[in-house]
């Protein structure tokens, strides 16, 4: 017999996880609400850009496998396993609004068959699977918590080929059950990401069962973590820019040493995203409410909070010691390459933040356009090309790794800038930066 799934919430987690689990042979219903969001599902299409996502959406269209609906009366009662992906926006006070997911668990629970499992993927401070175990009087066992991993613009790729599973409970043969999804998907992940047009591969992941606390900490405590790093890097890189000293080379020799790594120590100007920001603020949360004062990820999360105006800085310093009348362009606004997300993107803090001076700001982004409008201030104005962006401008912040920014010809800033202009890399990732300097302009980077 089929194993049938609902997957809650068609975010970036929940519409990676319906469609891959589509591909490895599941009837998979796809929860929601969103009817111009579903609209495009239905098509065999996401409404965000994400790298092999479309061609299997529209296989587990195609096939039937994938049934994307807006009611939970459709597949719910049928599913032997119901994923939670629902959203978890700020407060304003920084904890996370877990409304949608009491409300998505709350629903689901009235539905769902005996026997039939609730997973958790929405990340959630640690104690709310067993504050909704206990509110909606469901069987211990049956709640499930497993945090996601994956990173935007590698959605696939982290989900098929994974670091660890981790699973938490208190039944240790539903976790085992959960776990044969997840080995059900890797049995097919070549075949998955073949269809997908991804590359294949190579790590084994590692399958971890624990209690339901410790999986809900984990995620955070690793999110927050590399979050850390991010931060750590970021003091060093002032420091660095007060010496002298070129941070990259730094973080290459310091991540050298296996003990620490090399990854997530790219100084620059910060991280953004619907993830980090969040769960920094959500630790320290739960932190206070358990007596716990967690000084450290406060300290993150300011170094990260200065980033954006840190960069300011060290462009009002090149230009003479003042913006005034200024045109300036800001190359990549979402919060990473790869992604179309705008979620508290650094180059979006930056094109507002430069706007609140009496400066001329024009953005460019090769994928995020259209999502960055919302929060970009009224007076910024968004460019669709490069060169437009570019044109007479007197400085240009880099503020996304997108590949194309960071292997444009020098050429073209040349083309395009006033003479003298500042080349500001704000992710220290521009890899003609030589070649500017030899045009006649100004590179900097932070910590550089
Ligand atoms: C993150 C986690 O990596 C992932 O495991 C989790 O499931 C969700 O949160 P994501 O938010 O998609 O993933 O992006 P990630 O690649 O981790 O980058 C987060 C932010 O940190 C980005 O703004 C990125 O530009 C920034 N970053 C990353 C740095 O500034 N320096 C680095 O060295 C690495």
């Amino acid at each position: 017999m089929t194993t049938t799934i609902t997957v809650l919430g068609a975010g970036y987690v929940g519409l990676s996880t319906a469609a891959l689990l589509a591909q490895a042979g599941f009837k998979v219903y796809l929860v929601e609400p969103n009817p111009s969001r579903l609209d495009t599902i239905k098509q065999g299409r996401s409404f965000f850009f994400e790298a092999g996502l479309d061609p299997i959406i529209k296989l587990g269209i195609d096939s039937g496998n994938l049934l994307p609906t807006d009611s939970y009366n459709i597949g719910v009662p049928e599913s032997d396993f119901v994923f939670s992906c629902v959203g978890t926006p700020d407060n304003p006070d920084g904890s996370s609004n877990l409304a949608y997911v009491y409300d998505a668990a709350k629903s689901a629970a009235k539905l769902m068959k005996p026997g039939a499992v609730f997973i958790q993927k929405s990340t959630v401070p640690v104690g709310t699977g067993k504050k909704i175990i206990e509110k909606l009087g469901l069987e211990a066992g049956s709640y499930i918590s497993n945090p996601e991993f994956l990173r935007e613009g590698t959605a696939l790729q982290d989900t098929l080929w994974f670091d660890r599973i981790v699973c938490g409970g208190s039944d240790e043969s539903v976790l085992t059950r959960v776990a044969e999804l997840y080995k059900a998907l890797e049995a097919h992940r070549d075949t998955i990401a073949t269809a997908a047009g991804i590359e294949i591969g190579s790590i084994n992941g590692s399958y971890i069962a624990t209690d339901l606390n410790s999986a809900e900490l984990i995620k955070v405590t690793a999110n927050a973590f590399l979050a850390l790093k991010i931060s750590f890097a970021n003091s060093i890189a002032k420091l660095s820019d007060a010496v002298d000293a070129d941070i990259n080379g730094i973080m290459d020799a310091v991540g050298a040493d296996k003990r620490i790594g090399r990854a997530f120590l790219n100084a620059g100007r910060g991280y953004g995203g619907g993830c980090f920001p969040k769960d920094v603020s959500g630790l320290i949360s739960s932190g206070l409410e358990h007596g716990i004062d967690l000084e450290i990820m406060q300290a993150a999360q300011q170094v990260n909070e200065s980033m954006p105006s840190y960069v300011i800085e060290k462009l009002k310093h090149q230009l003479g010691g003042n913006l005034s009348g200024k045109k300036i362009a800001v190359l990549g606004l979402a919060f990473k390459k790869g992604t179309s997300d705008t979620r508290k993107s650094p180059g979006v803090k930056i094109a507002n933040l430069l706007n609140t001076f009496d400066v001329e700001v024009l953005a460019y982004d090769p994928q995020a356009l259209e999502e960055a409008k919302q929060d970009l201030r009224r007076n910024v104005l968004l460019c669709t090309s490069i060169e437009e962006a570019l044109v007479d401008c007197d400085a240009v912040v880099l503020a996304t790794d997108w590949d194309e920014l960071m292997s444009l010809p020098a050429q073209i800033f040349a083309n395009h800038l006033n003479s003298g202009a500042v080349v500001i890399d704000a992710v220290n990732a521009y890899r003609n930066h030589i070649d500017l300097k030899n045009l006649g302009l100004d590179y900097i980077g932070i910590g550089r």
